[in-house]
């Protein structure tokens, strides 16, 4: 077991206010893993409004000489973005990257495959590229898996990472760029495993795909790291387990990552359970552990294989139309303040399996389940974007292994859950842990009384909350401060020589203590 948790029984939530109702106890010996920057990655899809109109406006006064929006590429920033996915998602499966390169008036416009838009190429690979070194944020580029080939996906990786004089490396400097953009990171396919999926493959079928296109791609460039498509059918009758077992035992000597996918959505709204999800991806998580040390066992050379989550979100409610221009509006969720919380809990399970989960890509960036929103004239932020922004500050610190105790409940469907779901990470240098705390009870606050093998940690310590009587309270355009994270220094109260604190009902508190 990472973390221990032990569930008090609901008749202790019965105690008088201020008595600890629970415990949570921090070594800083019992470290799992450093939370690796890509976990605050995230994802832009040729998908409705989210690179026309969204990342990438030419002629709108708020973009730049190049069409990028300004103001969208500082609220990324601000989110303290570490990688971009591109450019699916779906659509990936029925793309050409040759249509998105060369002069512009020159490319064609097609009708998109996944989603049913024309894709009218203007924004390609040199743009996303380009994109990505003024963000100084990680590329990350999708193969197509679906309806491609392998020589396509091998053309790809010379025509961005070579540096002789070869034919794709001598286009690359034709459209402008002479050195190579040496893009280390490269997905083998979009969801494979889902019939949705163009050029849908069953396991067989696609390990073999993706051992000729590893191959390939590595004889170009043997410094890529390669995600294998993992589990996203998780839906009943898809035996998602089956396929991460054949796509590991295939690929295991040519990947570096597996990835996952994973939306929730509160659709019976029902705020508990809705926060229970936590449940299938800690499990999901866990699993996909054990399949990949089985892989791994009794080869002592075994290759490192991580867990890449490189799509996730809350999504449920805004899904595709029947418009078909380039840039009609799709899956425009407008997030609300439970959903805020619902990252929080992400994070803290990607947290708490921080030696496997080496990165994580939010789906998407902006407009398309998004936590930035724009029109023409501005854009405003969702109430997602906060906690996403905060728990960024934890990139690179040492994730630590909690012992809690909570009071608990059972959600439908599910095994006993602890109210408060946690994790911390701790930084070494300054002496500081993160304390990251969701108290998903809709009716309870919870005093816990805060334990370290250290001591005592300083009797102040910084507070960021998020908070909001409204589970449901949105943002808008010009009214996007409703739902925002407060911030204190509080001094904690002590009891038996422990610092207690008290976590509101619904709520996402970070506590910065100094040991
Ligand atoms: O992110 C939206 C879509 O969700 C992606 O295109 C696909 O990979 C997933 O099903």
């Amino acid at each position: 077991m990472k973390y221990a948790i032990t569930c008090l029984l609901a008749a202790g939530l019965l105690a008088p206010a201020q008595t600890p109702q629970a415990r949570i106890k921090i070594d800083t010996d019992r470290t799992i893993g450093q939370v690796h920057p890509h976990v605050f990655g995230n994802f832009a899809e040729h998908l409705g409004r989210c690179i026309y109109g969204g990342l990438y406006e030419p002629g709108s006064p708020l973009a730049d000489e190049r069409g990028y929006r300004k103001d969208v590429m500082k609220a990324m920033q601000d989110m303290r973005v570490t990688l971009l996915r591109w450019p699916g998602g779906n659509f990936v499966s029925g793309y050409n990257w040759k249509d998105g390169i060369g002069p512009r008036g020159r490319r064609p416009v097609r009708p998109e495959g996944a989603w049913g838009s024309l894709e009218p190429n203007t924004f390609g690979t040199d743009e996303f590229l380009d994109y990505c070194e003024r963000a100084k944020v990680e590329p990350y580029i999708c193969i197509n898996a679906g309806l491609g080939t392998v020589e396509d996906a091998r053309q790809w990786v010379e025509y961005t990472n070579e540096a002789r004089d070869t034919e794709w490396a001598r286009q690359r400097r034709l459209n402008g760029r002479d050195k190579p953009y040496s893009v280390k990171i490269w997905g083998l396919g979009n969801e494979i495993d889902g019939p949705w999926q163009l050029g849908h493959k069953n396991a067989e079928d696609y390990t073999k795909f993706a051992l000729e296109a590893a191959k390939a791609m590595r004889r170009v460039d043997p410094s890529i790291k390669l995600i294998a498509s993992g589990s996203s059918n998780f839906g009943r009758g898809a035996d998602w387990i089956a396929w991460n077992r054949a796509v590991l035992d295939k690929l295991r000597d040519e990947i570096d990552y597996i990835s996952l996918h994973t939306y929730i959505g509160n659709r019976e709204n029902n705020f508990e359970n809705f926060l229970a999800a936590s449940a299938d991806i800690d499990e999901r998580i866990e699993i996909v552990e054990g399949q990949i040390a089985a892989a791994r066992s009794g080869r002592p050379n075994a290759r490192p294989i991580y867990i890449a989550y490189d799509e996730w979100n809350v999504w449920y409610r805004a899904h595709g139309n029947t418009e078909h221009e380039i840039g009609a509006t799709r899956l425009e969720e407008i997030y609300n303040y439970e959903d805020a919380l619902a990252m929080g809990m992400f994070f803290n399970s990607f947290i708490r399996h921080a030696d496997s989960v080496k990165m994580a890509n939010l789906a998407q960036i902006v407009n398309v389940i998004a936590p930035i929103f724009t029109n023409k004239e501005g854009l405003f932020l969702q109430p997602i974007y906060f906690p996403i922004a905060e728990y960024a500050k934890q990139r690179d610190l040492m994730a630590l292994d909690l012992f809690v105790q909570s009071p608990s409940y059972t959600p439908a469907g599910k095994r006993e859950l602890p109210y408060l779901d946690t994790s911390a990470t701790y930084d070494a240098k300054t002496k500081t842990v993160y304390l990251n705390v969701l108290n998903r009870s809709e009716k309870l606050d919870i005093t816990a009384r805060i334990e370290s093998a250290e001591g005592m940690p300083a009797a102040s310590a910084d507070v960021w909350e998020m908070n909001h009587a409204d589970l449901k309270a949105t943002h808008t355009f010009g009214g996007d401060t409703k739902v925002r994270p407060v911030t204190r220094t509080v001094t904690l109260k002590s009891e038996g020589g422990h610092p207690v604190y008290t976590f509101p009902r619904h709520s996402l508190t970070i506590l910065r203590l100094k040991l």
